[in-house]
């Protein structure tokens, strides 16, 4: 293995040049992107993939006896070829294209929810997921009469394995949990869960939009039934979101919408459905969406999660050194396996304050409860301000990121 130090670095100039956006100026100052989290910015080859089809054969997809509606069809199947490889998934019929991760996981909670649940089973989240994989699965348990239950996170911001030990040999049929917190940073310990979920019946749904632009994925080596992402996180556009699934899994799963697309044959006696993946598939899909997030994947497969990781893990270290320097800082998440997010409150000011300071500086961070209130219920804080870094970030861009906080903090507390 190289050590840190031997290997060849992210040549970052030449990533940041990928992406014209952060050539843009935000209150005279060079814009500072730091709410990767919330979304990411697109590199050329993803503006390029979009330009292309839209200026070149654009049509739709799956219908055309036409040119145009064979090449769109054609790079559009390719995109799902490229999420299969990204994923290893065994074949691109478990590859479903959804609107994004919310939809792929309302998909699982509608469809195998439905299909499978039944009145007494119990569905186990964590109480660091983000509203999306919550709220679905509180419908269907309200429809359904199952029981939801929560396994605690400690203070460092880890999931409570002990806990999970025990909620999980109590009729527990499906365990929903988010792979990287988008608060905390913590970076789940998915083969534990999900060997420990199979071990007691139970299927596992993944959370990775966190994930994916940071860690590398395996489904078969995880051996996960389902994992969801979405596409405007890993440098894709939006309006994509991609649900794999195990195919004897899906096959045996009701359809979620109906419409066209999804179906084999209609009648008003009866209708059949298509063959997967189409029969997730309801409605014309998201075309150009689908095809600009194959063009992403491929842009960070090219620079390589070794670069990636090295790279965002030196911005992560310096960040917290910097915050963990700063007194009346409160770091939310000290987890040692993590991802590049930090979340952090300040004693003289409150997060919405912090993060419009940080604005007048051109530097773009998030505050607020993140989609998680349950999180900040467990912590005892209303909101806090998230950093949360890209590949396409700079050391430079930490150092004035930890200088700008420091004015800030100096004003809030003469305010
Ligand atoms: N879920 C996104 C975030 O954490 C929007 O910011």
């Amino acid at each position: 293995m190289q050590s840190l130090s031997q290997r060849p670095a992210l040549d970052i100039e030449k990533i940041r040049a990928d992406f014209p956006i952060l050539a843009e100026y935000v209150n005279g100052q060079p814009v500072c992107y730091l709410d990767n989290a919330a979304s990411a910015q697109k590199p050329k080859p993803v503006i390029d993939a979009v330009r292309w089809c839209y200026e070149q054969c654009y049509a739709n997809v799956h219908r055309g006896t036409y040119d145009f509606s064979a090449r769109t069809t054609k790079a559009y199947e390719q995109a799902r070829e490229t999420v299969q490889g990204f994923l290893n998934a065994n074949s691109a019929r478990e590859i479903i294209f959804t609107a994004n991760a919310t939809t792929a996981i309302n998909l699982v909670a509608h469809s195998y929810g439905r299909g499978f649940l039944q009145a007494g089973d119990r569905v186990l989240i964590s109480a660091m997921e983000h509203h999306s994989n919550i709220v679905p699965w509180q419908l269907l348990c309200a429809e359904k009469d199952l029981i939801l239950e929560v396994i605690p996170v400690a203070d460092d911001g880890t999931l409570d394995l002990s806990a999970f030990d025990r909620l999980i040999a109590h009729k527990v049929k499906l365990v929903a949990i988010t792979h990287i917190s988008n608060v905390l940073g913590t970076l789940n310990p998915l083969d534990y869960l999900i060997k420990r979920a199979h071990e007691h019946g139970a299927k596992l749904l993944v959370d990775g939009s966190q994930a994916v632009m940071h860690t590398p994925v395996d489904v078969q080596s995880l051996d996960c039934d389902f994992y969801v992402f979405t596409g405007h996180k890993i440098y894709g556009p939006s309006g994509i979101g991609v649900l794999y699934g195990k195919e004897d899994i899906l096959k045996a799963m009701p359809p979620f919408l109906g419409g066209g697309e999804m179906i084999k044959s209609v009648s008003f006696e009866k209708s059949t459905w298509a063959d997967l993946p189409a029969k997730f598939e309801a409605g014309t899909p998201p075309i150009i969406q689908a095809i600009g997030l194959g063009a992403a994947i491929e842009y960070i497969e090219n620079i390589g999660y070794d670069m990636i990781q090295a790279h965002e893990m030196s911005l992560l270290d310096k960040a917290l050194h910097g915050l963990g320097a700063m007194a009346g800082i409160r770091i939310i998440g000290t987890a040692q396996s993590r991802g590049p997010v930090i979340s952090f409150t300040m004693e003289s000011g409150h997060h919405h304050d912090v993060s419009s300071l940080l604005d007048q500086d051109g530097i773009a961070v998030r505050a607020g409860h993140h989609c998680a209130e349950p999180l900040m219920q467990r912590y005892g804080i209303s909101g806090t301000t998230r950093v949360s870094f890209g590949l396409y970030n700079s050391l430079d861009e930490i150092d004035k990121f930890l200088h700008s906080l420091t004015k800030v903090q100096k004003l809030l507390r003469l305010g």
